[in-house]
């Protein structure tokens, strides 16, 4: 397929984005998509909240959505967005996750206007030589370059580890200043999917027996910040599995017993603070869960897809305008 930059579909890179939001005290929605529906609920959102946004997509949601088309769906949702009244729509399409240099170039050269190089599962100083090398070609087009350090407990794409290793300060000078990286993924305790913590590292509550997780390291997230003022720092695996989804999947022949997230109170406190992209993928799985299966026990015999999906963006749309004011503070920021 023909290159294309990002600039000519109307999106933007995440540099004058990020730097806004650490000087404001909030963070920038990372929303994950694979489907129209979530794509519409994002933009929707975003207008409606007047909040920049990043849409983002894993190596598994190009391969479920298929490379071309995400590419014209980005450029859809930046029509879409004006064709809603934004005047001047701030969307970033970034690759959440990147395993090489080849997926980080392809995307690039296909309208991308930021990605992500996830080398954290690397030693040190090949996470170094790996990032350093996208970022040399990503600078080439203008397009930003999130990295990795720490590692990050559960499943991150083809990336696993079995337990959380919190990003290190005393490394992070170095890796910023060798790599020329834009922002920097860290570890302190949040972790991918619906199942963040098992019960035994939760408390309960003796009140309603929901589970009450154990709080994020916000003293390694510190020593980080003193280290590098006023450098963007990501937040991944910052869902916080709402129970009202939990139970209404569960009260509709859904089973997930014991899912919990991070508290928002957690996340609101890290996005006042130099975190300024927080990614949020799991909670809308749930939104979309939740919405259909109660569609389905209430309507049994309908099989339209318009019917059940319908609802099920609607869902997500008030899931991410709740994100957006209530937990990021990104409203009233374009
Ligand atoms: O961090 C992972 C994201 O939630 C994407 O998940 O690889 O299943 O698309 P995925
Ligand atoms: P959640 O699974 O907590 O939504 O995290 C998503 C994420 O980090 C995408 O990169
Ligand atoms: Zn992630």
């Amino acid at each position: 397929m023909k290159k294309v930059s990002y600039k000519e579909l109307g999106l933007v890179n995440t540099k004058k984005m990020f730097a806004k939001a650490v000087k404001g005290g909030y963070a920038i929605p990372a929303f994950n998509f694979n489907t129209m529906e979530q794509m519409q609920a994002i933009v929707q959102a975003a207008v409606e909240t007047k909040s920049p946004v990043i849409m983002q997509v894993s190596k598994g949601a190009r391969k479920y959505a298929n490379p071309t088309i995400l590419r014209y769906m980005a450029q859809g949702a930046v029509e879409y967005a004006k064709e809603l009244g934004c005047k001047n729509p701030q969307i970033v399409l970034h690759l959440d996750h990147g395993d090489s240099f080849e997926t980080c170039k392809s995307c690039i050269d296909m309208g991308f206007s930021s990605v992500m190089i996830d080398g954290s599962s690397l030693p040190f100083k090949e996470n170094i030589k790996l990032t350093k090398k996208v970022v040399a070609y990503a600078h080439k087009y203008d397009v930003t370059v999130e990295a990795e350090l720490g590692v990050l407990a559960g499943v991150e794409d083809e990336v696993s580890a079995a337990e959380s290793h919190y990003t290190k300060p005393e490394e992070v000078i170095e890796f910023a200043t060798k790599t020329g990286c834009d922002s920097l993924a860290i570890s302190i305790g949040t972790s991918h999917g619906a199942y963040k913590f098992k019960p035994e590292q939760c408390t309960r509550d003796p009140k309603t027996g929901l589970l009450i997780p154990p709080p994020l390291a916000f003293d390694v997230l510190k020593a980080i910040e003193k280290k590098l003022p006023g450098f963007p720092i990501v937040l991944h695996g910052s869902s916080s599995v709402p129970q009202e989804y939990v139970k209404i999947i569960n009260e509709n022949g859904g089973k997930l017993p014991d899912a919990v997230g991070i508290p928002e109170s957690q996340l609101r406190k890290a996005a006042k603070s130099a975190v300024c992209k927080i990614n949020i993928d799991s909670d809308s799985r749930l939104a979309m869960t939740a919405a259909v299966r109660q569609y389905f026990a209430k309507n049994p015999g309908h099989f339209d897809p318009r019917q059940y999906l319908g609802p099920a963006r609607e869902e997500m749309k008030k899931l991410y305008e709740h994100k957006i004011v209530k937990v990021l503070g990104s409203n009233n920021k374009l």
